[in-house]
């Protein structure tokens, strides 16, 4: 008998919650009415290297506040990577994954966001990709926003070198010079982009030497321009979102053939800034700003002018 009772008694408690359930759904659909849910999706080519985690860490962070409510996830491009990743039970997907992971997430505007420092070779691939999974999935998103690299214009580079020189003042005098890494590319626009982040960091200040690790801009062009200047002190720093294997071993290995080992065999004292980017305070704000800014709608036709 007792049972009975409380079975009967539950019955109107439960319809008065699926009420209450579905007026609340129907609230939030109205809510999200206004404006189309908006998702980030991050790009970058991936590290494996656990040290290098806090710079994507930082700018995970910074994504996260200045889009509050909205997804933001993360696709590596590197296939190598991800299966490293993926061995080590930390899979991170590819960018048709983050799409797809987005539009389950009921996104409607998606906003890709570049993590690359500039417009080369891998930036030109992540375009492709977007633009194969938009054609793919034909009226999936409203809108595919892409956003441009770290340094698309001059006062991004201005705004990335106050950064940077903010970061590393503690470890110079007007004696250090700092010696950036960038990365570089043996074919391709990433080149010719460096030369031109070199001419605006050299303007502002002279004591600044750069070379790539796979460009054409090479450490024997760095050396010279060292020697010429007669740099006795440096501090190198990674030109590079985070501080992974090129920083810790190209740059600051203990090899033979790392950037540091072969300046002190010249003479020149060493101190390192191994940091990405991407943890150095005011880079990711850029990112963000590329991220609002964009009205690169690649499921239209470019605007005309
Ligand atoms: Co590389």
């Amino acid at each position: 008998m007792p049972r009975i009772l409380s079975h009967v008694g539950l019955r109107p408690l439960l319809f008065v919650l699926l009420l209450l359930a579905a007026l609340a759904v129907h609230g939030t659909s109205h809510a999200t009415d206004a404006a189309p849910k908006e998702g980030i999706l991050l790009v970058a080519f991936g590290t494996s290297v656990p040290e290098a985690q806090p710079a994507f860490k930082a700018v995970d962070a910074e994504f996260k506040k200045a889009f509050p409510g909205s997804p933001v996830v993360w696709a590596y491009t590197s296939q190598i990577i991800r299966k490293k990743l993926a061995e080590q039970g930390h899979p991170v997907g590819g960018i048709s994954d983050g799409m797809a992971q987005l539009a389950k997430d009921g996104v409607k505007v998606v906003r890709v966001q570049s993590l690359h420092v500039l417009a080369g070779e891998e930036f030109t691939a992540l375009e492709r990709a977007v633009l194969l999974d938009v054609s793919k999935n034909p009226g999936r998103f409203e809108a595919v926003f892409m956003g441009r690299p770290l340094l698309e214009s001059k006062p991004d580079a201005q705004e990335l070198l106050a950064a940077i020189l903010a970061d590393t003042k503690g470890q110079r005098n007007k004696n250090t010079a700092l010696v950036l890494m960038g990365h570089g590319q043996s074919h391709g626009r990433a080149d010719l982009a460096f030369e031109g982040v070199r001419s605006v960091f050299k303007t502002a200040d002279k004591n600044i030497h750069m070379a790539t690790v796979e460009g054409a801009r090479s450490f024997e062009d760095l050396l010279k321009e060292l020697k010429a200047a007669k740099v006795k002190h440096v501090v190198i720093a990674p030109l590079m979102l985070v501080a992974g294997d090129h920083a810790r071993n190209d740059l600051a290995g203990d090899e033979d053939d790392s950037w540091a080992t072969q300046l002190k065999k010249a003479g020149i004292k060493v101190d390192t800034h191994i940091k990405g980017l991407g943890e150095t305070p005011g880079t990711a704000a850029i990112l963000v700003r590329h991220a609002k800014e964009s009205t690169d709608d690649l499921t239209k036709e470019p605007k005309k002018p």
